[in-house]
């Protein structure tokens, strides 16, 4: 059925070691249970994003990865140590292994940008000629070394999260938790600190987990995504799959926003039995949606469809493509031809209904 996303992936790493292991966690407060059995890995190396709508549990998740909620039942594993249960005072080193970032920055401001960075090693008991070098080279890796003497008042936001990426990365920690870290940010800073964040991905080997209710951050920078609804994970995969053919009804409508869409004037005046034309919806992905698919179906099936909406998004390197066609109906056996042509060739194909009033 999902010969729309059958293609194997480039980024999986599926024999990479576990960085984080979550079995059946649970976690309620009152009569909500935030977390309702969550189940998940993260794998070393790996950019995973956890997408859901407000209060689906995406931080009650974060806070019980590094210690500052506890499960109320369930196995939580960091770098194959079991986290549950620990005394505040054996989660002190565990938490050293997670580096945090967050929306609003959490920066010092009677501090200056290296002293924030430097911190985490303060709190570590390094010497201070060792803390400044650290922090210097860290403020070089995010591209900050001339705001080492700044206060955080005087940076942009973006400024502020790359102090907040540098801090967060002092301890050399092997996950980076990443709380809606660009939600306070316009469109162009946040893609500069999604580079960023895939840069030292690739740089460093670090694990990201990022926790987002935005889809465009998880589409450009994750390798996999988890979507959670009423603290359950309801979706989980590769992004260019789970992009390409969102199986859960809330992932569909997280992904609404970004993926085409029929328009709204010609969706609102469908019949769902008849008109003179077929609106087909087509979806393909991975290799199969290489190749000229129109071309061909012009060729084979002169005058067949009308292109109405549509285009082709590149995710994770592959093709993801999502069309709508319209199809002469008056004769029954065209719509059913160009169908049958566009199911061959790999294509995921939904009739939405019929158009009597296109022109
Ligand atoms: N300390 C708490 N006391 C009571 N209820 C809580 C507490 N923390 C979370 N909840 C509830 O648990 C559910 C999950 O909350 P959580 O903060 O994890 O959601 P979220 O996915 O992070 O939402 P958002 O996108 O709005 O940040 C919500 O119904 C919330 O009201
Ligand atoms: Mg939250």
């Amino acid at each position: 059925m999902n010969s729309v996303v059958s293609a194997p992936a480039s980024v999986a790493t599926p024999q990479a070691e576990e960085v984080v292991r979550l079995t059946d966690v649970k976690r309620r407060f009152g009569a909500t249970p935030a977390l309702d059995g969550v189940s998940l890995t993260v794998r070393k190396g790996e950019i995973l994003g956890i997408i859901g709508r407000s209060g689906a549990g995406k931080s009650t998740l974060i806070r019980c990865l590094n210690g500052l909620e506890q499960a109320d039942s369930g196995e939580i594993h960091i770098e194959g140590r079991n986290i549950t249960g620990l005394t505040e005072k054996d989660l002190q080193p565990l938490r050293r292994r997670i580096g945090m970032i967050f929306q609003h920055f959490n920066l010092l401001s009677a501090k200056t940008v290296e002293e924030n960075v430097a911190l985490p090693l303060k709190i570590e008991g390094l010497g201070k000629a060792e803390r400044l070098k650290r922090a210097a080279e860290l403020l070089d890796l995010v591209g900050l070394s001339d705001k080492a003497k700044a206060y955080p008042s005087s940076l942009s936001g973006g400024q502020k999260q790359r102090v907040g990426i540098a801090r967060a990365l002092a301890a050399r920690p092997a996950l980076l938790l990443s709380d809606e870290a660009t939600s306070a940010l316009d469109p162009e800073t946040t893609r500069s600190i999604l580079a960023l964040l895939k840069g030292i991905n690739q740089k460093l080997g670090l694990t990201i987990l990022l926790i987002t209710h935005e889809m465009e951050v998880v589409r450009s920078v994750a390798d996999r995504v988890a979507v959670i609804d009423a603290g359950r994970i309801v979706e989980e995969g590769q992004v260019w799959s789970v992009f390409a053919d969102p199986q859960a009804p809330i992932t569909q409508r997280l992904l609404s926003g970004i993926r085409p869409q029929l328009p709204e004037h010609i969706s609102a005046r469908l019949s769902p039995v008849s008109g003179d034309e077929q609106i087909l919806s087509i979806d393909m992905a991975g290799p199969a949606a290489q190749g000229a698919l129109f071309a061909d179906l012009s060729q084979a099936l002169p005058q067949s469809f009308r292109l109405v909406h549509g285009g082709i998004d590149h995710i994770q390197d592959q093709p993801v493509a999502r069309f709508f066609i319209a199809v002469p109906a008056r004769d029954a056996s065209l719509p059913e031809k160009v169908q049958t042509f566009l199911k061959a060739r790999g294509a995921r194909v939904e009739v939405l209904g019929y158009d009597a009033n296109h022109a």
